[in-house]
């Protein structure tokens, strides 16, 4: 399109001219950067030689300094007042760096700027700042007492870099700070006492780091605070009797520390108090609240990880305002109080792992999410209403009887765990309702029969299902092919009877596949089907009627056995929904009562064992470079052990025994070097049995009962018997002796505190318990 020129021309004069005209009234006094000012920023410029261009370049004598990026003046005399650069500066700041010229300098902020070095301490000349922001880089060393110089300084941050050594106490001459905030560095012995003298400050973050001994008393005197984050350090002490005197106290954060004595009250007759957070200490004795007035602001209370206990008393319901309530992992006592429906506005609610009891009421299922598992709670109050509830988990406590009807009409529900309980009965057909937003289901460990319903067409953002050791008959559910979401299938042990679902491999996402101990028949393959199971980490499909033969491609597309990818499976770090519950709080630390939760994330394994599979191992397992344990025991494999076996670096475990395996024992095998459990034993295995280390830590009874194989001298000592027909031969452990000892390590293994929890005891069938806890010990986080 044509624009008449002298029109356009017309316009831009105008709008050149009233520019002008305002920008004049508005500024009287054109300020001019002053030159030795401009001087020393061109001097710190040069100073970033590797920095982002393009701050570099807009610092320019063709333009006045004091519009340089970052760069402010004040208005009559041209000197540099504040200095707020954005970008990456990405080498250290220098004691004779010309910043320290800039000796007008009330702003400093070079937060997230890659800077890298110490803090230099010829920060403490720039007499005039009332900030410094140096948070987000990369600084080492020590703070500098220096700093404690500054006597105008209200707002100091120094938080996320990786400064350590003492807090010094020459920062308790700053006494006009306001803010002080070093959080997340490598500070550690005492606050020093001086710190009191702040009498200004507001805001005190020393959270994340390696902090000792005790709060000093002179913190009373800091009446102004409004926020205090201690949390994550190691302070070890009790705190002060009489906290009334924060006025404006509206945050109090202590977690994850090791303070200890009782229940601090007087903190909650502050008016403004919000957030109260002392979880993960051991504080003891009861709870109890004095004169909480009507207007309490309090939002959040977690008390989560003390040692607290006594019953949970009613007064908490005058917190009218409050939101969260956590007092898990203490030893609280009795009931839910009654009077807690008053809480109108509280959304989550946690008390698991306490010794809670009696009815749940039914307000509680108004909630957004709640925690109630490991307590002996009993009965469940009906809900008459559909909620908007989304998390609920009443796991380990004592409910029996069917299951609970109206749950199904919490259609918002996205996580819903009723295992290790009493109940029995079907599961309802009416969980429908629930599928289009649930992403995790469990019920395991109760006394669930008949089937499991078909009704699943629906639940496409399913993530786990899990309805393990029920008394579940017929057959699998078909809808579930439609939960392109799944990572995490558990049915073991039921009496489930199916052929085996193989369309499972194309689900996308599976990582966890356990069907233990059902009736699936059939086979594994099925010709006109594509196999994938591309996302699989773990398969135990052990002690089934599955038969038939596996083609020798048939593991090529496993390809999270294959290489380690990052990111994807969170299921074997820790259940999605659970995060949830927590959304809003902090990192979860779950503890135990998730099985799932501690598994290694290079965990990979197959299990296979107790079915009737014959013919050869599929050469193509040998691409399983990332497999740990392989179990085929108890099925009816012939031929050779493939010799590409040996291409399975990462492999720990590796049990072949009670098939019909002929040939030599691979003496590649041997090059395997964290293969530390091996069972050839009730084969037709022939020939030497390999040397090296690996092969002569294993137990004798590894090799039992293959009459043809030889050298095992050095393996089984004394244990070796003199065979008329054939070689030497391991002694014969009695069936009785077996079975006992095998016993007793399961038992360990399912214990609490176990290093894997479920999966593991479960594809760990009984020999691999002993060597198990042998190499990984009871209970231990790798
Ligand atoms: C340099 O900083 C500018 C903003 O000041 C940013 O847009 C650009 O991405 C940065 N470049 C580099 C290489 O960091
Ligand atoms: C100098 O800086 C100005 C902005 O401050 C910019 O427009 C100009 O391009 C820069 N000149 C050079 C040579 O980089
Ligand atoms: C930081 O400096 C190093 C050289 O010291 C350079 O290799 C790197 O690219 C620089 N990084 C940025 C973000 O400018
Ligand atoms: C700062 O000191 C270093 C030596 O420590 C020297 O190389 C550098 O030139 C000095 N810089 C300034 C701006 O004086
Ligand atoms: C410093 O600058 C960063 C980035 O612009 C900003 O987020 C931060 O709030 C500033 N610090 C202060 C204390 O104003
Ligand atoms: C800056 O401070 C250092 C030590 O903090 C001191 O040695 C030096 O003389 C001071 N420089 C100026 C210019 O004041
Ligand atoms: C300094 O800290 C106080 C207290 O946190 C805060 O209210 C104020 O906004 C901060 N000042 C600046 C300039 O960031
Ligand atoms: C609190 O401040 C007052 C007055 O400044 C002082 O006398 C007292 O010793 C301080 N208390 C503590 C515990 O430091
Ligand atoms: C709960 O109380 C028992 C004794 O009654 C004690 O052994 C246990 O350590 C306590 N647990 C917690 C978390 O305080
Ligand atoms: C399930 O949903 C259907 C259709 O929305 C409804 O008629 C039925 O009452 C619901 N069942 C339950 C138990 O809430
Ligand atoms: C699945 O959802 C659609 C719409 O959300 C609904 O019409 C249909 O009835 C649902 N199917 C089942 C089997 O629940
Ligand atoms: C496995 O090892 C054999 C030698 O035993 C080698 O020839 C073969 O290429 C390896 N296969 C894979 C998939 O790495």
């Amino acid at each position: 399109m044509m624009i008449p020129s002298h029109r356009y021309c017309f316009y831009s004069v105008i709008t050149i001219y009233f520019f002008l005209l305002i920008h004049t009234l508005a500024s009287p006094t054109v300020h001019f950067c002053r030159h030795d000012q401009r001087d020393a920023l061109l001097e710190f410029r040069d100073e970033f030689p590797t920095s982002n261009n393009t701050w570099r370049s807009s610092w320019n004598k063709s333009s006045d300094c004091c519009f340089w990026e970052g760069v402010s003046c004040d208005d009559k005399a041209g000197q540099v007042i504040s200095l707020d650069l954005y970008t990456s500066l990405n080498s250290s700041l220098k004691t004779n760096s010309s910043l320290f010229r800039l000796q007008y300098l009330r702003h400093l902020n070079l937060s997230n700027c890659f800077l890298q070095g110490e803090v230099p301490s010829s920060l403490g000349n720039l007499s005039h700042l009332t900030l410094v922001d140096l948070s987000w880089n990369k600084l080492v060393g020590k703070i500098p007492a220096s700093i404690g110089n500054l006597n105008n300084l209200r707002n100091l941050s120094l938080a996320y870099n990786n400064l350590v050594g003492e807090i010094p106490s020459s920062l308790g001459n700053l006494s006009r700070l306001k803010s002080l905030e070093l959080s997340n560095n490598g500070l550690v012995d005492e606050v020093p006492t001086s710190i009191g003298n702040l009498n200004e400050l507001r805001v005190m973050s020393l959270d994340l780091n390696s902090l000792s001994g005790k709060i000093p008393i002179s913190f009373v005197n800091i009446t102004n605070l409004s926020y205090l984050n201690l949390a994550y350090n190691n302070f070890s002490s009790t705190l002060p009797s009489d906290m009334s005197g924060f006025h404006n106290l509206r945050y109090f954060d202590v977690g994850s520390n090791s303070f200890h004595g009782p229940f601090p009250k007087s903190l909650f007759s502050i008016p403004l108090l919000r957030s109260v957070i002392l979880k993960q200490n051991q504080f003891t004795g009861p709870i109890e609240f004095k004169n909480i007035s009507s207007s309490s602001k309090l939002w959040a209370l977690n008390l989560d990880s003390n040692q607290f206990d006594g019953p949970i008393p009613e007064s908490i319901s005058k917190f009218l305002n409050l939101a969260l309530l956590h007092l898990s992992h203490n030893n609280f006592t009795g009931p839910i109080p009654k009077s807690f429906s008053k809480l109108v506005n509280l959304d989550f609610l946690r008390l698991s792992n306490n010794k809670l009891e009696g009815e749940v009421p039914s307000w509680v299922w108004s909630l957004t999410a709640v925690t109630l598992s490991h307590n002996s709670f009993s009965s469940l109050e009906n809900s008459s209403q559909e909620t908007l509830i989304k998390g609920l988990d009443l796991s380990w406590n004592s409910f029996r009887g069917p299951f609970p009807l109206w749950i199904c009409k919490l259609k918002w529900l996205r996580l819903l765990d009723l295992s290790n309980n009493l109940f029995s009965g079907p599961i309802p057909t009416c969980l429908r309702n629930l599928t289009v937003s649930l992403t995790e289901l469990t019920l395991r460990n109760n006394n669930f029969s008949g089937t499991l319903p078909d009704i699943f067409s629906n639940a496409t953002k399913l993530q786990s299902l899990d309805v393990s050791q029920n008394q579940l008959v017929g057959t699998f559910p078909k809808s579930l092919i439609n939960c392109k979401a799944l990572q995490f299938v558990n049915v073991e042990s039921n009496k489930l009877k199916d052929k085996f679902p193989s369309w499972l491999g194309s689900l996308p996402s599976l990582n966890l596949l356990i069907f233990r101990s059902n009736k699936f028949y059939g086979t594994l393959y099925h010709d006109h089907m594509s196999i994938g199971f591309q996302s699989l980490r773990v398969i135990d499909i052990s002690h089934n009627d599955l038969a038939g033969t596996l083609p020798p491609y048939y593991f090529s597309n496993w390809c999270e056995m294959t290489t380690l990818t990052e990111g994807n499976g969170q299921y074997m770090a820790s259940l999605p929904a659970y995060s949830l519950i927590y959304q809003s709080v902090e990192i979860v630390n779950k503890g135990v009562e998730t099985s799932f939760e501690r598994i290694r994330q290079d965990f990979r394994a197959i299990d296979f064992s107790g079915n009737k599979i014959y013919g050869k191992i599929p050469q193509s397992i040998s691409v399983l470079k990332e497999l740990r344990l392989l179990n085929l025991s108890g099925n009816a494999f012939t031929s050779d052990i493939p010799r590409s076996l040996a291409n399975l670096t990462s492999l720990e475990a590796l049990d072949l025994s009670r098939n019909k395996l002929s040939g030599q024992i691979p003496q590649d095998l041997s090059k395997l070097s964290f293969l530390s459990y091996m069972n050839f034993s009730h084969n037709l295995l022939q020939g030497p049995v390999p040397r090296g280390t690996q092969f002569q830590r294993q137990k004798c009874s590894s090799f039992l009962d293959n009459p043809k194989l030889y050298g095992l001298e050095e393996i089984c000592g004394e244990n070796l018997v003199p065979n008329p027909k054939s070689q030497q031969q391991p002694k014969e452990l009695s069936e009785k002796e077996e079975k006992k000892f095998n016993w007793v390590a399961a038992a360990i293994a399912y214990g609490p505190g176990v290093f894997c929890g479920l999966v593991i005891g479960h594809i760990f069938t009984s020999h691999y318990h002993e060597w198990f806890t042998e190499k990984f010990g009871r209970g231990k986080n790798t």
